[in-house]
């Protein structure tokens, strides 16, 4: 990321709503006393707005935004601005039903809630237009304004729209693609029930009352689905622009799965993200923090550049089933798992809890009690002291990876919809699994789908990889033969870009040196075991049964009529070698196997240390620009994630970078502590 418009600093602040206090002006006063006082310089402003902004239709009203954006300024305080179209104005919901969303049952939606609004309806992007060039025209060389925050959380609410505009929408996205109906029909085998369309007006949007059957048409519908909302984005994108150069941002969710963020990531200049992870809520917080993580990693992924961390809480939510508290020493350290993982902000949702509404008992740093006199406030100002003491260390420093991790949004979608012996399957679950055994030995994992470039790894996993698409195969052929390790598993090779079966034999059979066969489904009752270097391992999911070719064979199955199967297998190809997992396995054997692959591939975490449960390393290091230009040592954040304290051994001498202490030897990390060391 062009990281200049941070002015030299990780952002600290968050979601910021001073048009719910119109009407309390000292409020507002109060609300910048206490940013200074929490060492917050950025708000996130105007995101529900619209009401405010545009009372009735055509009457523009900014000069409250203005005064507030300007005493904010002048306090030291940035402003990340939003385009106010995540909820839109009562007025115009009522009077142009079109911008409300139809349901699959073709039901219209009525007025209210918010991430409303139908993408495709023409008087929708008139006015969205209208205000986001007035708000850029306004507010785009503001100096106290440094990006744009557009919309909030596309797609946050509803899922799609199935109005007549979408429909039309849809048809036209799929004439483009398909050119005939001829090639549509053959891509999507419509023979399949008399499905034959002969006609473009015959194709609607899948529905549980309509349409379910053809996979490739559900797929192209999601793919619809997620560019037609970004479509709609970067129409916002293209209005802020005429008038403002300030970099553009929207606000990503966890693992959302209707919305590619792979392609949606090009549109923007910087990645952000909303983190909810529910700690505490399961005996202890690593699994939680393994998939936080995750998250982190596909965010800084996506451009491969730091992102900002938009929202996150400081304390509990109030969505979740069970909304704890975080417990004394967790907001410090998930905010520092953040940076840890790449992110150059620790941003909140929401400054101040509202007076009423849906939001009012969630977490905020300042409550409607108290002021600066709470837990949350002193939590929050102590994540802003050490933000401020790093940020020169930690701006302009990546993670950077050896291995990637597919994960691949398509293939999510077609996985789970396949219909096949083999449901349900949970492909976010697998792909986890294999993070989870990365993330315990501290190895940093980039997170890439079937477009990325391989070239610059030595390790790529790609578990559940059941769709193969565009010219992946032909990298992964080559990634390997220049000296790559692949690892990837049963359900694999399935299907092309349309869901259409791979004929003939295994896409990937020479460089695997197997052809796979048939799948198992076992119930819990019927797991199978495999015996892999002396060792058993319980299988807990599908059991694919192979054959190998020139492929060595390294684990079997120990029971039911395929013991004897291979359950692993390792072929040479090129200069590389590719592994075969034929099984879902208990989590010790990919935490074993992994280890050993990335042992034998040379890749470490780089940190001098035997991790402990619980402990995690993760390493920052500064861009590498040309030789001798940045002089400055990587940055090892090691994070506690236990509620104990946690005793590590540290082979090598560390210095920490906010005491000036030497660490090394056996020390003894506190509860939920984080060491910034180099
Ligand atoms: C999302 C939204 C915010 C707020 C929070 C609550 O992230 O973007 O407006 O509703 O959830 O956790
Ligand atoms: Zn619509």
């Amino acid at each position: 990321m062009n990281e200049a418009f941070l002015h030299g600093r990780l952002l600290h602040g968050g979601d910021y709503n001073p048009d719910q206090w119109l009407k309390y002006p000292e409020v507002l006063e109060e609300d910048i006393r206490l940013m200074k006082m929490a060492h917050v310089n950025e708000v996130s402003l105007g995101i529900f707005a619209w009401a405010k902004l545009e009372p009735s239709d055509g009457v523009y009203d900014f000069d409250w935004l203005k005064n507030i954006i300007d005493r904010l300024y002048e306090n030291g305080i940035y402003t990340i601005l939003a385009t106010p179209t995540g909820a839109v104005p009562m007025w115009m919901s009522e009077a142009h039903e079109e911008v409300r969303m139809m349901t699959e049952d073709g039901i219209r939606r009525l007025p209210g809630e918010r991430h409303n609004f139908c993408p495709s309806s023409p008087y929708m992007r008139e006015k969205m237009r209208a205000i986001d060039e007035r708000l850029a025209e306004t507010f785009g060389h503001h100096p106290g304004v440094i990006a744009w925050h557009i919309s909030n959380e596309y797609g946050g609410h509803y899922g799609d729209c199935h109005c007549p505009h979408c429909q039309r929408a849809f048809r036209e996205w799929l004439k483009k693609k398909y050119g005939t109906l001829d090639r549509l029909n053959d891509a999507w085998w419509s023979s399949f029930w008399s499905h034959t369309y002969t006609d473009w007006d015959q194709i609607h949007a899948p529905s549980r009352i309509g349409e379910n059957t053809l996979h490739a048409q559900k797929l192209d519908w999601r793919r619809f689905v997620s560019d037609q909302m970004l479509d709609f984005c970067e129409d916002e994108i293209r209005s802020v622009r005429k008038f403002s150069d300030r970099p553009v941002t929207t606000n990503f969710m966890m693992f959302f799965k209707p919305h590619d963020y792979f392609k949606w990531a090009k549109a923007l200049d910087v990645v952000s993200f909303d983190s909810y992870p529910a700690w505490h809520n399961e005996a202890d917080d690593v699994r939680t923090a393994m998939e936080t993580s995750m998250n982190f990693a596909t965010m800084r992924s996506l451009k491969k550049q730091p992102f900002l961390l938009m929202e996150s809480t400081p304390s509990a939510t109030n969505w979740m089933k069970y909304n704890m508290l975080k417990r004394p020493g967790m907001h410090e350290l998930s905010s520092l798992q953040a940076i840890a993982d790449g992110a150059d902000s620790v941003q909140y949702f929401q400054w101040r809890k509202g007076r009423g509404g849906s939001e009012k008992f969630h977490g905020a740093v300042v409550d409607h009690r108290n002021g600066a006199n709470t837990r949350v406030f002193r939590d929050v100002t102590r994540v802003g002291e050490r933000l401020e003491s790093i940020s020169s260390r930690v701006l302009g420093t990546v993670n950077q990876a050896d291995v990637a991790l597919v994960f691949d949004w398509e293939n999510w979608w077609d996985v789970e919809d396949a219909q096949a012996v083999t449901n349900p399957v949970n492909y976010l679950k697998t792909v986890l699994s294999y993070y989870e055994a990365l993330w315990k030995q501290g190895i940093t994992t980039d997170i890439v789908n079937m477009d990325s470039d391989l070239a610059d790894y030595k390790i790529v996993v790609a578990p559940m990889n059941y769709m193969y698409r565009g010219s992946y195969m032909e990298k992964v052929r080559a990634f390997v033969k220049r000296g790559g390790t692949y690892v990837t598993t049963y359900w694999s090779g399935e299907v092309n870009d349309t869901d259409l079966c791979f004929l003939g034999s295994h896409p990937l059979r020479d460089l695997l040196g197997i052809e796979t066969e048939e799948i198992d489904a076992p119930t819990d009752l019927h797991r199978n075991e495999i015996l892999y270097d002396g060792t058993k391992y319980e299988t807990t999911g599908l059991c694919a049964l192979v054959h190998a070719e020139s492929a060595a064979v390294l684990a079997t199955y120990q029971k039911d009529f395929y013991a004897g199967y291979p359950a692993l297998t390792r072929n040479y190809y090129g200069d590389g070698r590719a592994y075969f997992i034929a099984s879902e396995n208990e989590q010790l054997f990919t935490d074993r196997f992994l280890a050993e692959v990335c042992a034998k591939s040379g890749v470490t975490s780089g940190f001098d240390a035997e991790l402990p449960y619980g402990v995690t390393v993760s390493c920052r290091k500064p861009v590498e620009k040309g030789h001798g230009d940045d002089e400055r040592t990587p940055l090892y954040f090691l994070q506690n994630f236990n509620y104990a304290d946690t005793n590590i051994q540290i082979s090598g001498a560390y210095n920490d970078i906010e005491t000036g202490n030497t660490v090394s030897g056996e020390i003894t990390l506190s509860p939920y502590q984080c060491l910034i060391l180099e």
